[in-house]
């Protein structure tokens, strides 16, 4: 009998382990509860920030974190996938009243629900594909910028080089963009636009590192750290241009090792078809991931791999 030949590559997930939370400040927490909790149906994490100046919401094993300040807007949008579109609707549209005098509006697409947040934020829904997005029901795939002309190449070779992950430049009909991978079916995206971009207003994304300190050095070396938060994590923004310098965008990076105390947290997330009248017992909680298909699923597309972390390390313990 041949022996079934698998693709062992499709596995690799380079360093970058996990795409966690996006941070973005707001201005008023019961606009942010309605939005996030009751519009999109996502739950407030019941144990961390329980008052009025914080809010962490999970969504599937992601997050928001959202504190209290002058409000970011991010330039670009978050992909999330979420159990039902139709049900997600429903509560869009009870949201309208409630979210009215705000920027919060809706639109139905063909593949996908776009939602913007009382203050502009732009979220692309899904309903579960495990082909493109592996096997969940709820959860954040993707955080897709929007980047000047001509730098995503230069986008991807620094998350290849500097971050040892992978990532590859891929067109389609919204143009060309840097994909890199964060964690398993999960991607940072970094679209070339000839639109203005706004200014960098301060919010941010995080990222799980395997290799924690191989980066932290590349990144020292080019004087592009801004914090070193403690042990187990530190932050930078600026994305250049390997050979000239030149800046090709900038988003803040919270970069947190894999011995981080929060890392791998159990995250709740809860039923939001659930409610008095229609209460069914035992079925409050909700589970995010679903099992695999026993089907054949295409591997996620492998993009132009980093320098594999063993021959990296090689060449690090080498020039010590
Ligand atoms: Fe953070």
């Amino acid at each position: 009998m041949a022996q079934q030949v698998y693709d062992r590559k499709a596995e690799d997930l380079g360093n970058l382990v996990g795409l966690e939370h996006v941070n973005l400040r707001i201005n008023n927490q019961g606009l942010a509860s309605e939005f996030y909790l009751s519009a999109l149906g996502l739950t407030r994490d019941p144990f961390m920030f329980p008052g009025t100046n914080n809010m962490w919401v999970n969504v599937g094993n992601s997050q928001f974190h959202l504190p209290t300040g002058e409000p970011n807007v991010l330039r670009g949008h978050v992909g999330l996938v979420v159990p039902s579109l139709e049900e997600l609707c429903e509560r869009l549209g009870e949201a309208k009243k409630k979210l009215a005098d705000t920027k919060f509006d809706c639109k139905q697409h063909n593949a996908y629900v776009e939602a913007t947040c009382p203050w502009g934020n732009k979220f692309r829904l899904y309903e579960p594909d495990e082909e493109r997005f592996g096997a969940i029901n709820l959860g954040m795939p993707y955080v897709e910028f929007t980047v000047p002309e001509g730098a995503a190449d230069g986008i991807a070779r620094f998350y290849r080089e500097i971050f040892y992950t992978p990532a590859c430049v891929k067109e389609n009909g919204e143009g060309r963009a840097a994909h890199v991978r964060a964690g398993a079916r999960q991607e940072l995206v970094f679209r070339e636009t000839d639109r203005k971009i706004p200014e960098f207003d301060g919010h941010h994304l995080q990222v799980y590192a395997q290799e924690f300190s191989g980066p932290h050095d590349e990144l020292d070396k080019r004087g592009l750290i801004t914090e070193e938060s403690d042990q187990y994590q530190y932050r930078w923004q600026d994305i250049v241009c390997l050979e000239t310098g030149k800046l090709l965008f900038t988003i803040e990076h919270e970069v947190r090792s894999c011995t981080h105390p929060l890392y791998n947290r159990k995250m709740v997330n809860r039923n939001p078809s659930q409610n008095n009248r229609h209460y069914q017992m035992g079925a409050d909680e909700w589970d995010w991931t679903l099992p695999r298909s026993t089907k054949k699923i295409e591997p996620a597309p492998a993009p132009e791999p980093a320098t594999p972390l063993a021959k990296r390390r090689a060449t690090r313990m080498a020039a010590m």
